[in-house]
């Protein structure tokens, strides 16, 4: 048998301009590598007149010149990779980099040697040949931001010019760039949050002179969100970690987090598993097929730590924008799930829960029917019923059927709508003082005055009354004030 040395035609660099980067995709890439590099501000500048070029500087460790010219080899071997590397298949900087532009430039310095190389798909298609273009030092200095390279000890700056996938046939490239700055910042806020939180070494990244600040989808810092103790599940000889975060009702959110999409009109497609990859986001959205995208999920937020060891098993594509668990990873997901949910779904419907002899005694019950449930005045209520039992009968009958139609006209769908499109619900402020006036309205219903130790029993788990911390007080002083009318 004979062999021959088959290397692929210079074309292969176009198709692989095609796997599908988004803007937001392709620049994150460039940022783990950055970041990879030890790097802790990264610049990005989005050229907003002309939409001429995109430039990435970071003030990382640089390459050196042989390193460089490895990094620009399609796959390039640049040595073993650490755990903390961000980095995959040897392919980002290229093809994140022309999944935008035709021309692509690497300017790198490291222990003061600075070396500029250049991909330049239409230079590759004139002369057939895979021909990496070595820019001289006046050549590389037109370039945006290779000055302040320059003044940096160390560091790598990478420009997009002739951004044709990009710009596609806009007629006014400079406005379609403009307009791609902010959804930008959004993403990169989401995807490196862990990052900028300054834990790992604290990463700063500026998009055209705008900070980028993390943006937390489990709002750790809210004191009303619950957060699980992490499981560790093992998986292919490492170890995954999965921690279940419930954000908190609309109600509890400040005004900050309300204007953010993804606790607003956006949170029901924000639910679900949240996957990083050495701490960066891979993908989000998204249940697996174990939990449905519904609205009594969409409090829950489900946090899932995979290390790069594993990334054979995850299937993680090239743009690093979408990772499917191993299959034995499902199992022990779908395990964990059950709970985590039902408590996301208790976020909402606490408040509505059927009575039972442990629980508190609502106002409202929640009635399971045939064809769904419905929510009802709970005549069986303390306060109800001892209003009932003081009165005449046919007063009595009158008062349940007046109950029974504010029951009835219960405005579920329009209560359904509003949450849906997570409108807080107010906090009603006169629990206090009504509650006074309920204990008085108690006391002078019942006909023969119960013990204050009875009544207490009695309301300390009914609503309102379970809520106050000195029931027994309160109930003391009324029961000694002399009743209304006499
Ligand atoms: N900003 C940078 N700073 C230092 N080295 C870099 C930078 N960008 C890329 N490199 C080097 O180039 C190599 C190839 O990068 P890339 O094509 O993105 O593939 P990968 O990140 O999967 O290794 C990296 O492994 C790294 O050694
Ligand atoms: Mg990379």
């Amino acid at each position: 048998m004979q062999e021959e040395d088959l290397t692929p035609g210079v074309d292969l660099l176009e198709s692989m301009r095609s796997v599908g980067y988004s803007l937001e995709a392709a620049i994150a890439d460039l940022i783990d590598n950055s970041i990879s590099a030890g790097a802790s501000l990264i610049l990005v500048d989005i050229e907003p007149i002309t939409g001429s070029h995109i430039a990435i500087l970071d003030d990382g460790v640089g390459m050196s010149p042989s390193l460089a010219i490895e990094a620009l080899r399609l796959a390039g071997s640049v040595g073993p990779r650490t755990s903390a590397d961000l980095g995959r298949f040897g392919l980002g900087l290229k093809t994140a980099s022309l999944s935008q532009a035709r021309r692509l430039t690497v300017i790198t310095k490291r222990d003061r040697v600075t070396t500029a190389l250049r991909w330049d798909i239409d230079h590759i298609k004139t002369t057939g040949r895979w021909s990496l273009l070595r820019l001289s030092a006046g050549e590389a200095a037109g370039l945006h931001w290779a000055d302040r390279l320059g003044q940096q000890p160390s560091g790598t700056l990478v420009v997009w010019e002739n951004l044709d996938l990009l710009l596609g046939d806009s007629s006014d490239p400079g406005g379609f760039v403009r307009a791609r700055v902010a959804p930008l910042i959004e993403s990169l806020a989401l995807v490196f949050h862990r990052y900028l939180h300054g834990r790992q070494g604290g990463i700063a990244i500026e998009v055209n002179g705008n900070s980028v600040s993390p943006r937390d989808p489990f709002l750790a810092t809210n004191p009303a969100t619950q957060q699980k103790p992490t499981e560790h599940i093992a998986v292919g000889g490492a170890e995954v970690s999965v921690t279940a975060f419930t954000l908190p009702h609309v109600s509890k959110l400040s005004p900050q987090e309300r204007k953010r999409p993804d606790l607003g009109d956006q949170m029901r497609e924000s639910q679900g598993f949240y996957i990083y990859r050495n701490q960066r986001l891979i993908s989000h959205g998204h249940w697996y097929g174990l939990a449905r995208m519904d609205e009594l999920t969409k409090q829950t937020r489900v946090q899932v730590d995979v290390p790069n060891t594993i990334d054979h098993l995850w299937q993680l594509d090239i743009k690093k924008s979408r990772a499917e668990p191993p299959a034995s990873f499902k199992t022990e997901l779908r395990r964990l799930m059950g709970r985590v949910v039902e408590q996301g779904k208790r976020v909402y419907t606490h408040r509505g829960r059927k009575v039972d002899s442990t629980d508190t005694i609502h106002l409202w019950s929640k009635v399971r029917e045939r064809d769904g449930f419905r929510y009802e005045v709970n005549v069986e209520h303390p306060l109800v019923s001892g209003l009932l039992a003081g009165m005449p009968t046919a007063d009595a009958s009158k008062v349940l059927r007046l109950l029974e139609t504010i029951s009835d006209s219960f405005p579920s769908h329009d209560l359904f709508a509003e949450m849906a499109g997570n409108t807080p619900v107010a906090a009603v402020q006169r629990v206090d003082e009504s509650a006074l006036e309920l204990l008085r309205l108690y006391r002078d219903s019942t006909s023969a005055r119960p013990q204050v130790e009875t009544v207490v029993a009695t309301l300390a788990h009914a609503e309102p009354f379970s809520a106050m911390s000195n029931l027994e007080e309160t109930v003391r002083l009324i029961w000694q004030e002399q009743p209304s009318g006499t």
